[in-house]
């Protein structure tokens, strides 16, 4: 029996657990997996505490992404890119590789929603860590534009400079309206919809896209996803597919075995 963990302040809410467990019994692995909050402070410790007592591999989520990058002694490009770390390895050498499948869960449900991205305008919004954890995946389908758009321009520029490329570019979200130019798809990644407030984006964008995506979820609609549906966008979706692909890509990284998201996402949308 390997042994796995989820560590996060707080934790409790984490669905991870259900996941995974979900994924082993579907591909017959043997492995338990459970939460460890350490305190704020406290990720190196907890973390080398888990792997000397016969830990196999974690997930990492707030605020210990950057910590776990740090802790990793070797990393993903992916997760050099993202600057983050939601997932670590124990090796059998000793060594502990750290990789970040945020952006993979993203496009892997983007995908499987039958969303284009190769050759289409997409808009994400904010540049914060989430932003940042998806950008080199998203690049790899080759938009025509990945255009980052934040309510402090300053920093979605900033972000856009990681990767040097003619079609990633950046601006405020006053500069989209002067723009008038349209998106196939809106991702939100903004932390906005988690105090249900809205990105203050032009109606006349988000109305012109034929795709939005949220990157929160809820038991309801998100605010974002209410609002572009009450603007006429006929295509509306959350991030719990989002969140059940990137443990996949997990699930992956320490199995060698990829599961099937769709019975997990299904079974995760009736317990919300
Ligand atoms: P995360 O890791 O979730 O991305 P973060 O790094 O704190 O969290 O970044 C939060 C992002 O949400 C930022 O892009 C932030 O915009 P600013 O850079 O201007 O602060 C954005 N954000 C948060 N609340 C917002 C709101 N009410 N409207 C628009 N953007 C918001």
């Amino acid at each position: 029996m390997d042994h796995y963990a989820v560590f996060g302040n707080p934790i409790s809410q984490s669905k991870s657990p259900l996941i995974h467990t979900l994924f082993a019994a579907q591909t017959e692995q043997a492995l338990d997996y459970i939460r460890i909050e350490p305190p704020v402070n406290g990720f190196e410790a907890a973390i080398s505490h888990f792997f000397s007592q016969g830990g196999s591999g974690a997930n990492v989520t707030a605020p210990f992404k950057i910590a776990a990058f740090e802790f990793a002694n070797e990393r993903s490009t992916r997760a050099t890119i993202a600057g983050a770390v939601n997932t670590l390895q124990l090796r059998k050498d000793g060594s502990v590789f750290g990789d970040n499948t945020d952006g993979p869960g993203l496009v892997k449900d983007l995908l499987r929603l039958a969303i284009p991205l190769n050759n289409k305008r997409i808009l994400i919004l904010g540049a914060g860590g989430a932003a940042r954890g998806v950008l080199q995946p998203l690049m790899e389908q080759k938009p025509a534009t990945l255009m980052i758009a934040n309510r402090t321009p300053s920093k979605a520029a900033q972000l856009a400079s990681i990767i040097q490329h003619a079609n990633l570019q950046s601006c405020g979200f006053d500069d989209l309206q002067c723009n008038d130019a349209s998106f196939d798809l809106i991702i939100n990644s903004t932390s906005a919809s988690l105090s249900a407030e809205l990105p203050a984006v032009s109606s006349d964008i988000i109305a012109a896209a034929s795709f939005v995506y949220d990157m929160s979820y809820a038991d309801r609609a998100t605010v974002f996803m209410q609002h572009a549906s009450n603007l006429g966008v006929k295509h509306v979706y959350d991030g719990l597919g989002m969140l059940v692909g990137q443990a996949a890509e997990s699930f992956y990284v320490w199995r060698g075995v990829r599961p099937s998201v769709d019975p997990v996402i299904h079974k995760l949308r009736e317990a919300l």
